[in-house]
């Protein structure tokens, strides 16, 4: 069995991308620091997969405790790496926070990489790093712009210290995936997305004001230049987006990859509005949504989604589900941890 490092593994992604490992035949384990998830993941990921992953919590920003962490574990195949803070207005609140534990943290693993001779590493990135692009869909050669907050500055560096790094190096070999907007369950609903406190994003938003923990979703804008008025994102189905790490996995497993740092776009190369979130929502659940529209949020891009055609040619990944799905097991999760049948 390969075993594979996940930091992160805890949380919504890297979840869901356990479970997608172990159903692979791949040896899972975690490294966390519990920040932003709980260590009862581990029982989801046991109730799906029939297997609960070693886990160790460690604050990979901290050299001595990555380092001990690392000196652990044995012939590691491949490494994951979600591990990062990621909430878009705490890191303009708080940029050094951003900075120090996401580029620390890469820092950290990929030198105890290269000190264990660990070759393949896959690295967490966003569509965040392409700003508003001029053309859409935005393809992997669009343009970096500068990024409009720490945490996307993070993701930009990030990129740039793994490239840096690959070049001066004959073994490292890694990908990064480019996230469009990940939202829904694991369809069991025994692991999901699970916000501390107020959602920032848009889908926990609306599952739970359809619970009435939240008393009204709000709209940001309605005068944006889309066909609706309301801004559009690429909503892929998380179980989904799990799978194009296994891809991206076997691609450097199996030696596959073209040159030793590749990037790919992971989305759904569809784009939708809030509004048809909204209504789609609505449609699927039969729930009647309570709310309004208000001003627009600041920062707030327009309109974005993905060309997939990279991904689809070099991975062969493809997504599988629709957004009506997604919003579905979002529901079903929210329910589910709820207690209301
Ligand atoms: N939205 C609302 N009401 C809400 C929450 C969101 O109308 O209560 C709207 C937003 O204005 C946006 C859309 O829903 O138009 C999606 O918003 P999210 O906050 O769910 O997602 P973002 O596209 O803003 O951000 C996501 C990730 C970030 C990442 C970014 C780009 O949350 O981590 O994509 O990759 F940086």
């Amino acid at each position: 069995m390969k075993k594979i490092i996940v930091t992160g593994g805890t949380g919504y992604i890297g979840s869901h991308t356990c479970v997608e490992l172990i159903n692979s035949g791949f040896e899972v384990i975690i490294i966390d620091d519990l920040s932003n998830s709980t260590i009862e993941v581990l029982n989801g990921i046991k109730k799906i997969t029939g297997i609960k992953p070693e886990f160790y919590k460690i604050d990979l920003a901290n050299a001595k405790e990555t380092f001990s962490c690392f000196n652990k574990i044995k012939n590691v195949s491949g490494i994951i790496h979600f591990a990062a803070y990621k909430a878009v207005g705490e890191s303009v609140n708080f940029p050094l926070k951003y900075y120090k534990n996401n580029l620390n943290s890469l820092i950290n693993i990929i030198e105890n990489m290269q000190e264990k001779s660990f070759k393949n590493i896959i690295f967490s990135s966003s569509c965040t790093v392409y700003g508003q692009a001029e053309k859409l869909p935005v393809t992997e050669q669009s343009p970096i712009i500068k990024a409009d907050s720490p945490y996307g500055n993070t993701k930009q560096i990030s990129e740039e210290i793994i490239y840096d790094t690959i070049k001066s190096t004959e073994y490292l070999k890694a990908i990064s995936l480019r996230y469009f907007n990940p939202i829904g369950a694991h369809e069991s609903s025994e692991i999901g997305e699970l916000p501390i406190g107020e959602p920032a994003n848009l889908v926990p938003y609306i599952t739970q004001t359809a619970v009435g923990i939240r008393k009204q979703l709000r709209i940001f804008g309605n005068d944006y230049n889309t066909p609706d008025g309301t801004a559009i994102r690429d909503y892929i189905h998380i179980t989904d987006l799990a799978k194009a790490h296994i891809a991206a996995l076997n691609r450097l497993l199996n030696k596959e990859n073209k040159i030793n740092y590749e990037v790919f776009n992971i989305g759904t190369g569809k784009g939708n509005s809030v509004l048809e979130v909204v209504k789609t929502f609505e449609k699927v659940t039969g729930i009647k949504l309570n709310y309004k529209i208000v001003n627009r949020r600041p920062g707030d891009i327009e309109k974005i989604w993905a060309d997939t055609s990279h991904a689809e040619k070099e991975l062969g990944f493809k997504t599988e589900k629709s957004l009506g799905d997604a919003l579905l097991s979002a529901w079903n999760w929210e329910k589910k941890y709820r207690n209301i049948t």
